[in-house]
């Protein structure tokens, strides 16, 4: 085998019909011919008796031989250009891995485990692969404070990625709501810092502790058990990077240890079950030695657990509203000569990342960290948004960076159409956008590329009580990562990877592990087409589902959706995936209701989503305001006009909103309509105020501000002005945001 061929080929697309594996390899090309699998997998060579093992996890029979014997399976690792990298030959006499390193030689044989998983009548057909990760760095980070996971649990997920050719398990161990890592020296950390308020609200709804209330939801992992982690990890090539956040993040530390906190705090500070409100404001103080020298001796407990090469140290979301009034913290920037208190967290990182340095390891922080001018090298993790922050920093100052940015590979995001997913935050990352992604931007530099160190999937546990339910967040999108990952840049084909992936998925049953199936279920788009008409379009990722749509109408016969529908009467439709004669994902039901002005066009020129047509497309919103069936203004008053199209007379408006304040959504403190015939005159109708009280539901709640009891003729163009009633009061977890105020359906009669 030459393995230097590979280096022209690496680009080739796959030939032959056996590339059902995943991540997809660099090339690979069946040959003539087939090797039938005997029931016992016989090795020899380089690390046999690991890879006996290896195969033996798989539930393979597999046993070591002496060298000089004939084996199934003959291992070698010798000089390879490139780390993680291996090649594999199947003939019909048996199978050779070539590895550069034994991490090389782990992935060889994952892949032959596909093969022979694949294998029709036990018989794997000839073949070569060639094959090398497109990243060094392939990440997953497990939030486990916000959910706590047993071990157990970790193990089963880092089996999978370690399946996956995943090698990097980041673990986001310390944060507001808890602290996961026993650190001998400081016992309360895990006496106080692991355990919060068991509250049954959504996580964003959660009310801060109360002194004295019981803390019963919660748990840490022993040093003991997190070598034994680490080991199992090591086991099967994935580094355990710990993280300890600092100086914010940092409230269950500071609930444990108080004079961590500014002097200028005087009040009790528990456990956050939630999001904390003003209390997520409560930091380490930056101005006391004594906090450095507790982050010093935590980090050396757990430099000591974990060998990782990386220590990530947080460094994201620093409100500094106390450093400002702290004396000691602005005694420390007139010290230091500092700008502000950006400056000093720039040279809090500086020092912890020294101490760090000094011991022979490397630091990573999250994009946050660029802000304050550090002076020590850091890797940088950029998250915020599209990961922009890290890519500038790097672009301008040379620093190795990893991305994990928020809108690409936050698995706490929707992977499916909203109505059928369990609640969570923000938008949608589905199974296909993450196979998407590629962090390269066209017009990075060859230097600024190989600075990109590779990608992370992060899995922020918010919304989640059991691992199961992280579970159905991570999976299946972390197979969509590891592609990304792995794969030689610029290939990848989207229907090639589900087929992978469907020959892959029942490994998760077989191990426990949960899963969702959101990529069978339908998302919708109703858009109303100015003409009284709106036009239906459906979508479903899997490239392979056929959408059969149904409707309660007399006379209307089930259809295959093969185009958008233009709907012109109220009916209720039924929408349902299939693949061959197999049923899949959720049936979609769309109550489709019809009034004057359904199909009708908006003017909504101030909107901050986008959403306009959202408002005369036939259909309400659910309680999830990023549904896309919720039009929305941020920050400001709404206002809008809907063209009925001629002039009608109108008895009743309604107009449908949605309020949460823990979702920073309000309902409008007023709402006037007026109505205007061709002349464009308008007039007032009505106006209806909602009192104070009611304005910011600590729940998701809908309310129709129902206009009636008047008769108005002539009306072709309704406009609505709705006052936002401002930021989120005090007391409440988003106090002082900005709010959105949302609506999802006018009605006329
Ligand atoms: C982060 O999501 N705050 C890193
Ligand atoms: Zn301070």
């Amino acid at each position: 085998m030459n393995f230097f061929l590979y280096i022209i080929l690496a680009a080739t697309p796959l030939i032959g019909t056996a590339a059902n594996i995943v991540p997809q390899p660099a090339f690979m090309e069946v040959r003539p011919g087939s090797l039938q699998v005997p029931e016992v997998i016989t090795v020899a060579g380089d690390n046999s008796e690991k890879v006996a093992e290896q195969l033996q996890r798989h539930g393979f029979e597999a046993s070591s031989l002496q060298q000089g014997t004939d084996p199934l399976l003959q291992t070698i690792v010798n000089d390879f250009p490139h780390p993680d990298e291996y090649s594999l030959e199947v003939t019909p006499n048996g199978v050779s891995i070539a590895a550069g390193d034994k991490a090389g030689l782990f992935y060889g044989v994952e892949t032959l485990t596909q093969l022979i998983e694949q294998a029709q009548d036990g018989k794997i057909e000839c073949c070569v692969i060639e094959d090398r990760p497109r990243f060094g760095y392939r990440g997953m980070m497990l939030d486990v404070v916000r959910c706590y996971q047993p071990i157990d649990e970790i193990k089963k997920i880092v089996d999978v990625a370690s399946q996956l050719k995943i090698n990097r398990l980041h673990l986001h161990l310390t944060d507001d709501n808890g602290w996961r890592m026993e650190i001998k020296q400081y016992p309360k950390l895990t006496e106080v810092g692991a355990w919060r308020v068991d509250r049954p609200e959504i996580f964003p709804a959660r009310a801060n502790p109360k002194e004295g209330e019981p803390t019963t939801y919660g748990g840490y992992y022993t040093q003991e058990e997190l070598r034994d982690l680490v080991a199992y990890a090591a086991n099967r090539h994935i580094t355990v990077i710990p993280e300890i956040e600092m100086p914010a993040h940092a409230v269950a530390a500071i609930a444990s240890y108080p004079d961590l906190a500014c002097p200028v705090l005087d009040e009790f500070v528990g456990v956050l079950p939630g999001i904390g409100g003003h209390a997520a404001a409560i930091i380490m103080c930056a101005g006391k030695d004594s906090t450095l020298q507790f982050v010093r001796n935590v980090l050396d407990e757990v430099m000591d657990v974990f060998p990782s090469p990386y220590i990530h140290l947080g460094g994201d979301e620093a409100n500094k509203k106390n450093w400002e009034k702290c004396p000691l913290c602005q005694q420390r920037i007139a010290d230091q000569d500092l700008k502000d208190c950006e400056e000093l967290q720039g040279w809090f990182m500086d020092q912890i990342n020294s101490y760090v340095q000094s011991k022979g390891r490397q630091t990573i922080g999250w994009d946050e960290v660029t802000y304050g001018s550090p002076k020590q090298p850091m890797t940088i993790m950029g998250w915020q948004g599209d990961g922009s922050v890290a890519v500038d920093y790097a672009r301008a100052t040379g620093a190795p960076f990893i991305m994990t940015p928020a809108l690409r590979t936050y698995f706490i995001r929707y992977q499916g159409p909203q109505w059928f997913e369990p609640f969570t935050y923000f938008g949608n990352i589905t199974l296909k956008d993450v196979h998407e992604f590629d962090p390269v931007h066209q017009d990075w530099t060859p230097e600024m590329a190989a600075q990109l160190q590779g990608i992370q999937g992060s899995m922020w546990t918010e919304f989640c009580r059991t691992p199961q339910d992280v579970q159905y967040m991570v999976f299946p999108r972390l197979i969509a990562l590891a592609d990304a990952a792995w794969r030689p840049q610029g290939s990848g084909d989207w229907q090639s990877f589900v087929t992978a992936l469907d020959h892959f998925l029942p490994r998760l049953d077989k191990a426990d592990v949960a899963y969702a199936r959101s990529m069978y279920n339908i998302q919708h788009t109703l858009r109303p087409n100015g003409d009284g008409t709106v036009t239906l379009t459906a979508e479903c990722i899997r490239p392979d589902a056929e959408i059969t749509v149904s409707s309660d109408k007399e006379g209307m016969e089930p259809v295959i959706y093969a185009a958008p529908i233009v709907l012109r009467e109220s009916q209720t439709l039924t929408l349902q995936a299939s693949v061959g004669d197999s049923i899949k994902g959720q049936p979609l039901m769309l109550d489709v209701d019809f009034n004057p002005a359904t199909g009708r066009s908006v003017d909504a020129k101030n909107i901050s989503n986008g959403y306009g047509y959202a408002l005369t497309n036939g259909i309400r919103g659910s309680l999830r305001n990023s549904d896309f069936e919720w039009a929305g203004w941020h920050n400001r008053d709404a206002a809008f006009v809907v063209d009925l199209g001629s002039e009608q007379t109108i008895t009743k408006v309604t107009l449908g909103a949605l309020g949460n304040a823990n979702l920073c959504i309000a309902f409008p403190r007023q709402v006037k309509l007026y109505g205007a015939g061709d002349d464009w005159n308008f007039h007032l109708i009505g106006s209806i105020s909602w009192p104070t009280s009611k304005l910011y539901p600590t729940d998701a709640l809908t309310h129709d501000y129902d206009f009636s009891l008047f008769t108005a003729n002539g009306v072709r163009y309704i406009r609505i002005e709705a006052t936002n009633p401002g930021p989120v009061p005090d007391g409440m977890p988003r106090e002082g945001a900005p709010t959105w105020i949302c609506f999802d359906e006018i009605m006329i009669n």
